[in-house]
């Protein structure tokens, strides 16, 4: 009984956000969770961390209200491929006044990004560094994860050693960079890699990032999930950009930092976290530039730009910087609510941008299942990515600090 009511509880979440959900696939889909969900509680596998001994507050689009879901109930969204943030620790981020329209203006800070490209020599010298022999070093290992789920052992195992490359790669270069895990109410943390700023405002913060979790969308906890493109492109993308700013010795005016986020498929918990932590200690984050899948595509080779839950002025640098120091054009697309982890800064009031492999959203239809595997991936195009990383360290985290 309590399943049931439950279920209509899931149900109308989804009535409201599904376009073109037709009754009978509902139907469908909930009889085919029943079952799955009975196997989740019984197996032996199923050790939740805590996260889920109680509901959850779901949000499913920035209009609806918010809703009391238990495990079950969260399952069929994500079967149903419905996007969503998950607020129950992070409410403050969402009650605030600052929210979609007023990006970069927190508290008296105002984000000022240049408008004019005047690094081209230093960007120019790092991507010549740039390679792909990393993505295929990284990745093999770390798709080799049985999943990287962020509530469960293997969400953790899979973080620490992703922060065991990170710290290899500071090692190796004998720069002065911290690598630090920011942790969670599950056991999966998020990892911060950070340039000090030469500047004088010292909480000026430049973020470029990535999410590390992966999930199988019909058995999360022990499904098979590889996450190649879905996020191990990304965090590699941005990987291969920070060892080559080690390697050049990169000295921003503005600190620049590298997050690779927990917790993206349980409803962008790991940057709603790190954004409200943030912004509770008064931070002046400038702008965070997100990459979430850089290597698939089909048909229009273009950078696919998010044209919603972003803000304008941060589009139109990416689109400056990838005109000058990348191959592809950019494209703008609708992701839709909660696609990603720039949602949790723009929704804390701060500016980002989304780079995409393609301007089509569903395009691959491997990820969240067990073929979402690394030779299905281009890594020529994720190295126009890493170049638009590189770039945007250099453009951004060089500028004048605003006043
Ligand atoms: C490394 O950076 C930190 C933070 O800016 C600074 O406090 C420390 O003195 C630096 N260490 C060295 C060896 O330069």
């Amino acid at each position: 009984m309590k399943f049931g009511i439950l279920s209509l509880a899931a149900a109308g979440l989804l009535a409201g956000v599904v376009s073109g959900f037709q009754p009978q696939q509902q139907q469908h889909h909930f009889a085919h969770h029943h079952s799955a969900s009975a196997d989740i509680r019984t197996s032996s596998d199923f050790t939740p961390g805590k996260l889920y001994d109680s509901q959850r507050l779901i949000k499913v689009s920035a209009a609806a209200k918010p809703r009391w879901l238990a495990l079950e109930d969260i399952l069929v969204l994500r079967r149903a491929g419905v996007r969503f943030m998950d607020i129950t620790d992070t409410q403050a981020l969402h009650t605030s006044s600052s929210s979609s329209s007023a990006s970069g203006l927190v508290e008296g800070y105002t984000s000022r990004l240049p408008t004019k490209l005047v690094r081209g020599e230093e960007v120019a010298a790092a991507v010549e560094g740039l390679t792909t022999k990393l993505y295929g070093d990284v990745l093999r290992p770390f798709t080799a994860f049985h999943n990287r789920y962020y509530d469960s052992e293997n969400g953790r195992k899979s973080s620490e050693w992703l922060q065991g490359q990170i710290q290899d790669l500071v090692a190796a270069s004998g720069a002065n960079v911290s690598v630090s895990a920011f942790s969670h109410r599950f056991p999966q943390s998020s990892i911060i890699a950070r340039f000090e700023g030469q500047g004088s405002d010292s909480s000026e913060t430049v973020v470029v990032s990535a999410h590390q979790d992966s999930v199988n969308q019909w058995l999360p906890w022990f499904g098979r999930a590889n996450g190649a493109d879905d996020d191990g492109s990304g965090t590699v993308t941005i990987l291969e950009a920070f060892r080559v700013l080690l390697q050049r010795g990169f000295a921003p005016r503005r600190a620049v930092e590298f997050h690779w986020y927990a917790g993206e498929e349980g409803g962008l918990l790991g940057s709603q976290d790190v954004a409200l932590a943030y912004k509770k200690a008064g931070r002046h984050v400038a702008v965070d530039l997100h990459f979430d899948m850089t290597g698939f595509w089909r048909g229009e080779q273009v950078i696919g730009l998010v044209s919603d839950h972003t803000d304008p002025e941060s589009r139109a640098l990416v689109k400056r910087l990838a005109a000058a120091y990348t191959r592809l054009a950019t494209k703008e697309f609708a992701c839709g609510y909660g696609c990603s982890d720039h949602a949790s800064w723009n929704t804390a009031g701060f500016r980002s941008a989304m780079a995409f492999e393609s301007a089509e959203l569903e395009g691959n239809t491997n990820i969240h299942s067990p073929r979402d595997t690394v030779d299905t991936l281009d890594f020529d195009h994720m190295l126009e990515f890493s170049k638009l990383a590189v770039a945007f360290a250099y453009e951004v985290g060089y500028d004048k600090a605003s006043a």
